[in-house]
Order: structure tokens, then sequence, then C-alpha cells
């Protein structure tokens, strides 16, 4: 995908939010569902802003939106499950994106020993709690630890220039050019 001219560079001015957002585009990731429950109901939504941070201790990242309505059930301390979705998955990441009523009706899934919602299918799942919260402009950096890890042998779904991708579509057009 390229930028039309006047969106290559910003060169000694502030980073407008047009260019910052085309400009991380350039970066491919997976997508991942956050997961945790608060009292009786289970919350959960999509995310691409995920990394591994740390192999001992074992840390990774979430990045979650200051305005995101499911925020305020991340506390430091709590339990959550962090969904690494397979390459078929790519409807699930559209659901935990949606404004549908229970995001959770209709998906299967299993519940970790602290509750948190495992999607079943998943490329790979992470259960483990929160321990840090970091500012970090308009979003907040979830810092969890991770306590159980599991990993099935499917491939993960891409997210790349703000599309979802299957392998076969990537590779098939990477070929191709
Ligand atoms: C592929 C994809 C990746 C996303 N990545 C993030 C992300 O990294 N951080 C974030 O806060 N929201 C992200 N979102 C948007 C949230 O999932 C979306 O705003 C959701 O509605 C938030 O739900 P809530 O308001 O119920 O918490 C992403 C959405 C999609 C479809």
């Amino acid at each position: 995908m390229n930028a039309p001219e006047d969106q290559m560079w910003t060169i000694g001015g502030p980073v407008d939010a047009v260019a910052m957002r085309h400009t991380m585009a350039a970066f491919p990731s997976g997508v991942t569902i956050l997961t945790t429950r608060l009292g009786e109901r289970s919350v959960g939504m999509t995310i691409s802003s995920f990394a591994s941070v740390s192999i001992c201790p074992p840390l990774l990242l979430q990045c979650v939106a200051r305005g995101a309505g499911s925020l305020p059930a991340f506390r430091i301390g709590g339990s959550v499950a962090v969904n690494i979705l397979a390459r078929d998955q790519a409807h699930l990441a559209h659901r935990f994106a949606s404004k549908v009523e229970n995001r959770f009706e209709g998906v299967e899934f299993d519940t970790d020993d602290n509750g948190c919602p495992v999607l079943a299918g998943a490329a790979a799942s992470v259960s483990g709690f929160i321990d840090r919260i970091y500012d970090a402009g308009d979003h907040v950096i979830l810092l969890i630890r991770a306590c159980v890890v599991r990993r099935d042998e499917t491939l993960p779904l891409l997210y790349y220039a703000g599309r979802m991708h299957d392998w076969m579509d990537t590779v098939g057009s990477m070929v191709a050019s």
C-alpha cells in the first residue's frame, strides 16, 4: 500500500494522527483477544498492540485505549488471559471489537483456573495476572506476568495495514510481486 506523497513524511513538526497510524501500519502483527472476569461477567476485547517483553520472568504487554469500555475490568493483580487468534478466527477479532451486547454468545471457550475465558481454537494462549499498568498517552500499557502458556500448532491470524490476512493471501501476493 503506497501513501500519497504528502503523507509520506512529517519532518520537523508534530506527527499527526494520520501519519502516525499510516506509519505504524507498516508493522505486521498478530491479533489477540484479552479476556478477564468481572464478577459474574466475562470481558474480552480485540488487541493487536501486543508484545513479548521478557522471558525470565515471563512478561508480555498489551496496550489498551483509555476510551475502551473494558478498561476498568483490567486492574493490577487481576487475572487475564491473552488469546492469540488462529488464521481462521478473523470473525472473532471483529466480534470482540464490535458493539454486540454479549461478545461471548455462541463463542466456544473454556475457563482457566481464575475464570478467564480461553478461546477454543486459538493458536496459543497465556493465562496470568496484571503486574503493572503504565500511562502511555491515549493508551495504557498492561504489563502481564504469564503463569500458564498453551500452544497449538495452528498458524496465527495476521494483521497488516489495517486488515486481517490469511497466510496464503500473504504468501501468494508476495510471490506474485
Ligand atoms: C484487529 C484489531 C486490533 C485492535 N487492536 C487494539 C489495540 O491494540 N488496543 C485497543 O485498545 N483497541 C484495539 N482494537 C479496538 C478494540 O478492540 C475496540 O475498540 C473494542 O470495541 C473495545 O471494546 P470495549 O470498548 O468494549 O472495551 C482493535 C480492533 C481490531 C479489529
